[in-house]
């Protein structure tokens, strides 16, 4: 089914040279983790452990994958690894069949929810198979092993066997300013927790810069761009017609976001969950965004959820949505709206954020 796991001495010596001692039996070669001069660092075959005594970096398979694969996600060179854009790409495709196979379940689930067999097609959804490695066999024959493992893609079981990180899931890819596959959302189809994961950060990505369907290249644009939570929502935003939009993935907004969408916008409209936490995550977007001199409003689209709820409830659903962007809150007025408390009151009043 899926490749036999290496033994410890065989793994670390795809990362540095390896040496056998024959008195002891234990190969030797220099440290991967800390570069040191000596070969201070040892492997066991039998115990299936590595240790070195320069830099104390030590433990099973396990925790050498983990930890080269840290190592790995920051190398010196600037431009993107080929061989993991390619990667992602393939995966891509591999998710899009399953999700385009006659019968697909989670075909059915996002017709469900109200997307088209186009809008699959548009955003490049797909669906990652309920089997423990079936990405990992469509992969295998053409990767090494070293670049599957540190792609962030598959896990390793304390077995050392290699199981794909994404399973019974729909599959979001996430786009860089190329176009290029550099991460995957994937959510389950039920009540299951977590209900949605994303790709590790990795040398392609990192979620505190990403946003989801950011329009990079656009050709035109207006001024203001709405920010909303969710891949769901993004896409129902972006279906409605809204080209200026993006979804945070799964954090707050970070000033990365925020310097990006300053190089491109004038304006921005929050558009996040209407719960407690949504407002929580609104009320710190707008001081990271006021901080770069971006003037905020906040859509409000109670009595729903999120925009993507909003827009599917009725055949009016884009108008309505219209509306409540024309009737968006000033910032100053939203968090005047849910101040915790009359401290909290007297500061927004005072500071007359705009
Ligand atoms: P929500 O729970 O609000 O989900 O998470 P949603 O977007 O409305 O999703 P649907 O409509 O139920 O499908 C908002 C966003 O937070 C991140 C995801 O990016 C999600 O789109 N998230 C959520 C996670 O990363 N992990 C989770 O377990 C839940
Ligand atoms: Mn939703």
């Amino acid at each position: 089914m899926y490749s036999k796991p290496k033994t410890m001495p065989e793994l670390a010596s795809m990362y540095t040279k390896m040496y056998r001692d024959r008195v002891s039996g234990k190969y030797f070669g220099k440290c991967p983790f800390c570069h040191g001069d000596i070969a201070s660092f040892s492997a066991d075959e039998k115990n299936g452990t590595f240790f070195c005594y320069a830099c104390g970096a030590g433990g099973n398979r396990y925790d050498f994958l983990e930890r080269i694969g840290a190592v790995r996600q920051t190398p010196p060179q600037r431009g993107k690894d080929p061989v993991l854009l390619r990667m992602y790409a393939d995966a891509a495709f591999f998710y899009y069949q399953q999700l385009t196979t006659r019968g697909n379940i989670g075909n059915q689930y996002l017709k469900k929810r109200g997307i088209t067999e186009e809008e699959m097609a548009e955003y490049g959804l797909g669906f990652a198979p309920d089997a423990f490695c079936c990405l990992y066999d469509s992969l295998k024959s053409r990767y090494e092993y070293s670049d599957l493992i540190r792609s962030g893609l598959f896990k390793i079981s304390k077995k050392g066997n290699v199981y794909d990180l994404f399973r019974n899931r729909v599959m979001f890819p996430i786009m860089d300013e190329n176009g290029d596959v550099i991460a995957f959302g994937g959510r389950v189809m039920d009540d299951t927790k977590p209900k949605y994961i994303n790709s590790p950060d990795s040398q392609l990505f990192s979620k505190r810069t990403r946003l989801y369907g950011y329009p990079y290249k656009a050709e035109r644009r207006s001024e203001a761009i709405i920010i909303c939570e969710g891949y769901m929502d993004y896409i129902a935003l972006h279906s409605a017609g809204y080209q200026d939009c993006a979804a945070v993935l799964g954090t707050a907004l970070t000033e990365e976001h925020v310097r990006l969408i300053a190089s491109h916008y004038k304006k921005v409209y929050l558009s996040m969950d209407s719960d407690g936490a949504g407002i929580n995550a609104t009320k710190k977007s707008i001081g990271l965004l006021k901080a770069a001199g971006l003037p905020v409003r906040v859509l409000d689209f109670r009595p729903y959820k999120d925009p993507d709820e909003f827009l599917r409830s009725n055949p009016y659903g884009v108008d309505a949505f219209h509306k409540r962007v024309e009737q968006a809150l000033p910032a100053c007025q939203f968090l005047a709206r849910h101040a915790s408390d009359i401290g909290e009151l007297a500061g927004i009043l005072a500071r007359q954020v705009p």
